[in-house]
């Protein structure tokens, strides 16, 4: 702590300081600060930015140190043992500023005392939380060579217009994760000594400049994850040192660029998720590439064949052109290096084991979704493959050399004609990874793998029999998927131990017996238990409060005879409960003795029972899940119709993965087709990120209430087939989402509301009605007389006929499976990260830029 004196003598060299940094030219051109001075602007620069929590995304996956660097500087020493900060030790001027992981808020404005550290040369603010807009300044510090502001979501850069006062010096520049405003201007080509430049992730738009083709030096360069246009400037040929050249998931469109041959240097060419059409050039040759280790190509729309300069690069590793629609045969490949290969999802065809030769080193292969056939037969497949993935290859019987892959760890052979039993041998192997979903297996399951095992997909075959009893023995098993098949015979009741690592099980559509045995809780790693469809009587164990993990539980369309089981209110995580189509009965006592109950619901679904009674207002007043209208930001519809994107944390035998846009759900409540009765409590009108609510064919009555006009986020909304009373209130004409509505068959009188949304609803909406009047109705609204409407179709279940609570779950499912699947891969093959990263986008699922790691 300062005495009152020296904290004045700070304070008037401060001002001192202030003055200084206001006079001196925008440019930078700026006088030389003794280092006593540029001691002082560093302090400054601490002193104007608070510190955070340190959990940065960024700092977390990479598992880098996260703390507060500036915390402990200190007026009393010496700035340059100050943590982050570098001098010349011979002059004793601050070099280097890094400041990355330090959990840092706040802006940088443009009056700061860090653009007086005139000779600084290295500022890194990577995994900060900085916002407003990064001061130009910062590019004309006169000395600098690396500026690295990497994640910092809210920073806005504007990169200067002219000259740079740093043209001449800066080699490394890197924003990824930020934003910048007013895309890349030509000024960039007088970054001579650039070397690394990466805007990876950062919302530009508008086509990239072609005088990066004046930035010779340049050896990585990535603009992955924008939303560039256009094709690729021919001047790239001039980019001789380009060693690593991504361009990924933009909108890029054009032909394959035929100068790349001019880039003798590249080890990676990464070109997936754009718009590139047309077959590849055929008259490139392997030794214009010799160092070219990996090529991707997939999400695009190339056509034609694969020319054979592609299988004779000499140093390539992996090749990736899966998602494009290339046709022919492949050629044979020379490549003794490849050791991932993928050309899944195209239009080849061909016989297999043709395809299978030859390649000496291959670890992982994928020709899913081609049109291949021909019987497999031995092959001189690499015994040492690790990831085999054949699906939908017209495969009709197990290929037998599997049986002598002693490494194989993954293996797909789903969606093929396979008939018979599932061989014993698959279990004894050192698979981790099997996925046989979607054949013609039949016969019992008599054992489960005992160890190694993690994951099992057997859904969609004709599997018959019980569950297999050693689903108990199963330690390492995590997800194990056998819907849609066969099996009857009851839930095996495991003992308890600490062993179980099972977190999915799917059972949905089989024919299981039998009532929910209470030792299923000792499962306790149970994320996900699907029973959708069988023949489950009895009640719910009261045991089931003890599942702690538990996010989904579907127990839809069986026999369950029980009342509504109170108890699972305090699962912490559970979000979508599903209990529609049972014998459930009786009043729900919503009024709880713990304080949040259902804390994370978001799906709820007790339709098609006999619950009666009022409705559960007071859990409507809990569901915390459904009253952020924060959904509102992750708005953006990721897979098919679903609306949430979230990010779940796995951790397997103590490592810890985390995958993206796992879980995408909606959030819904669906009480239809029981005896509820009473009112529509107001409180719904709290539940904000509502997206369906369905209280229809119930016997409720009173009023619309009003307060629904509060949920903003509503797409559809059903209270059809029930009591209700009154006029339909003007506030619903608010609810712009809304695109399906259905109030028919009720009480409702007056004036259908006027607004555009509600004119555009049907008749159909409306039916049933007998005192409501006005457009869409042919009706109008006098007194004079109430016409009698005769539409009896008491079944008319045709509003929402199409939409099944199965296809969200089982979006639920399957990505925690391919996540699991992809987060094991990485783990196993001990690929570098920036590998990964492009093995998890082929699979469908977005990584973060910064997960993928440079190589160089
Ligand atoms: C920068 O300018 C703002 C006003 O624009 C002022 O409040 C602040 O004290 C100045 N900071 C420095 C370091 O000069
Ligand atoms: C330190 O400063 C001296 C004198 O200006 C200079 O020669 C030397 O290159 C500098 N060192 C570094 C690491 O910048
Ligand atoms: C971005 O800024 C908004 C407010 O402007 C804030 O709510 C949000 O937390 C910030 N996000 C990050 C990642 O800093
Ligand atoms: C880029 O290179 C071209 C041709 O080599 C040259 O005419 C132009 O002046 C350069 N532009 C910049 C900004 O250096
Ligand atoms: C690219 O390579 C071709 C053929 O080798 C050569 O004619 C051309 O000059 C090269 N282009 C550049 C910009 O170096
Ligand atoms: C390949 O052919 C295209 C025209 O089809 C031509 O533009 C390109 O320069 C050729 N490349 C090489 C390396 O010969
Ligand atoms: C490739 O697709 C284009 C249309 O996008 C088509 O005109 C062309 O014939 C196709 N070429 C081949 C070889 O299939
Ligand atoms: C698939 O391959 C078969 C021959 O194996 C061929 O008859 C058929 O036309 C091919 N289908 C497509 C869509 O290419
Ligand atoms: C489970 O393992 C134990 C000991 O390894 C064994 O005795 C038992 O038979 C196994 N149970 C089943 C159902 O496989
Ligand atoms: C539910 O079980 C009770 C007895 O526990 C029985 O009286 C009732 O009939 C059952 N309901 C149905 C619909 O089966
Ligand atoms: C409804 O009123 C309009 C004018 O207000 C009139 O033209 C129309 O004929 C009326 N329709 C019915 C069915 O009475
Ligand atoms: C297994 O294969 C089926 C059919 O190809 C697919 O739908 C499912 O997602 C696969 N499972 C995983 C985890 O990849």
């Amino acid at each position: 702590m300062w005495s009152l004196g020296q904290f004045t003598i700070i304070s008037t060299l401060l001002l001192f300081l202030q003055h200084h940094v206001a006079v001196s030219s925008p440019s930078g051109a700026t006088t030389h600060l003794s280092p006593n001075m540029q001691k002082l602007a560093l302090f400054q620069i601490k002193r104007s930015l608070s510190i955070n929590a340190c959990d940065h995304v960024i700092c977390e996956e990479e598992g880098l140190p996260s703390y507060p660097k500036t915390m402990d500087w200190s007026m009393n020493s010496d700035c340059c043992k100050w943590d982050g900060v570098t001098c010349n030790q011979t002059t004793g001027d601050v070099i280097g500023l890094d400041l990355s992981c330090s959990c840092l808020v706040g802006s940088i404005p443009s009056n700061s005392t860090l653009f007086q550290l005139s000779y600084l040369q290295n500022l890194n603010f990577r995994a900060n939380d900085l916002n407003g807009i990064l001061p130009e300044r910062i590019f004309h510090l006169p000395n600098l060579k690396q500026l690295n502001a990497d994640g910092n979501f809210n920073l806005t850069t504007i990169l200067p217009k002219i000259k740079w006062g740093s043209s001449s010096s800066l080699q490394m520049l890197s924003l990824q994760e930020t934003t910048i405003s007013g895309g890349i201007p030509h000024s960039v080509g007088y970054l001579k000594s650039l070397t690394i430049f990466s805007l990876s992730s950062c919302k530009i738009t508008g086509l990239i400049p072609k005088l990066i083709g004046n930035l010779t030096q340049l050896t990585e360069l990535d603009f992955d994850f924008n939303d560039f246009s256009g094709t690729i400037p021919d001047s790239f040929a001039n980019l001789q040192n380009l060693k690593y050249l991504s361009l990924s998931d933009n909108k890029i469109s054009g032909q394959f660029p035929t100068w790349v041959a001019n880039l003798t240097q590249l080890k990676l060419l990464d070109l997936s998720g754009n718009l590139l059409s047309r077959p590849l050039p055929s008259n490139l040759t392997a030794r214009c590439l010799p160092e070219l280790m990996l090529l991707s190509l997939s999400y695009n729309l190339f056509n034609g064949t694969i020319p054979s300069w592609l299988f004779d690069l000499p140093s390539l590793t992996r090749l990736f052109v899966d998602h494009n629609s290339f046709t022919g045969q492949l050629n044979e490949f020379k490549s003794s290096t490849l050791r991932t290969f993928t050309c899944a999802n195209n239009l080849l065809s061909g016989s297999i084991p043709i395809l299978l030769s030859k390649l000496a080193s291959l670890i992982s292969l994928d020709i899913s979704y081609n049109n291949f056939s021909g019987v497999v037969k031995t092959t001189t497949l690499n015994p040492d493959i690790l990831d085999l993935r054949l699906a939908s290859c017209k495969i009709i019987k197990i290929p037998h050399f599997i049986k002598s892959l002693e490494k194989l760890q993954y293996l797909d052979l789903s969606n093929n004609q396979i008939v018979g039993e599932v061989p014993q041998w698959l279990w004894k192997g050192s698979l981790s990874e099997l996925n046989l979903s979607y054949n013609y297996f039949n016969g019992g399951l008599q054992h489960l793998p005992e160890n190694r095992l993690i994951f099992l997909d057997l859904q969609h075959n004709k599997l018959k029999g019980s569950l297999p009893a050693s689903i108990c023995n199963s330690s390492s098993l995590y997800v194990l998927n056998l819907s849609h098949n066969n099996l009857s015979g009851v839930l095996p009741a495991c003992p308890r131990s600490s062993n179980y690592s099972l977190s999915v099980l799917d059972l949905r559509m089989n024919r299981i017996r039998g009532s929910l045995p209470s030792s299923l809780s000792n499962f306790r790693e149970l994320k996900s238990l699907n029973l959708y469809g069988n023949e489950v009587e009895g009640t719910i164990p009261l045991s089931f409060a003890k599942f702690g993990n538990l996010e989904v539980l579907d127990l839809g369309s069986n026999r369950i005879n029980d009342t509504f089981p109170q108890w699972l209110e305090v699962l912490p995580r559970l979000q979508v409960l599903v209990l529609k189509s049972n014998k459930f009965h009786g009043t729900i006592n919503s009024i709880s003795t713990i304080q949040h109950s259902f804390p994370s619901l978001r799906i709820i679904d007790l339709s098609n029972n006999e619950f009666s009674g009022p409705l559960p207002a007071k859990y409507f007043e809990n569901f915390k899940g459904m009253m952020n209208g924060d959904a509102n930001k992750m708005g953006s519809i990721y897979m098919g119709n679903s609306y949430y994107r979230d990010r779940v944390k796995m951790v397997i035998k103590g490592v810890d993965i985390e995958v993206l846009n796992i879980l995408t759900v909606f959030t819904t409540i669906d009480l239809s087709k029981n005896k509820f009765e009473g009112q529509i409590p107001e409180f719904i009108g709290n539940l904000k990120s509502l997206r369906l609510l369905n209280f229809s064919h119930n016997h409720l009555s009173g009023h619309i209430p009003s307060m629904m006009g509060k949920l903003l986020m509503l797409e559809s909304l059903d209270l059809s087939f029930n009591r209700l009373v009154g006029v339909i209130p003007q506030e619903l004409a608010g609810i712009y989402t809304l695109s399906r509505l259905n109030l028919s068959h009720n009480d409702l009188n007056g004036h259908i509301p006027d607004g555009t949304q509600f004119q555009t609803f049907e008749n159909d909406s409306y039916v049933g009605n007998l005192a409501l009047c006005g457009p869409p109705l042919s009706k109008n609204c006098t007194r004079e007389y109430i016409e009698m409407q005769d539409e009896e179709d008491e079944d008319a279940d045709y509003f929402f006929s199409g939409f099944t609570w199965e296809a969200v779950v089982i979006g639920y499912g399957s990505g925690v499976v391919v996540g699991f699947a992809v987060g094991y891969i990485m783990f196993r093959t001990r690929d570098p990260k920036w590998i990964t990263g492009i093995i998890v986008r082929k699979i469908g699922l977005k990584v973060r830029r910064s997960e993928i790691r440079r190589f160089f």
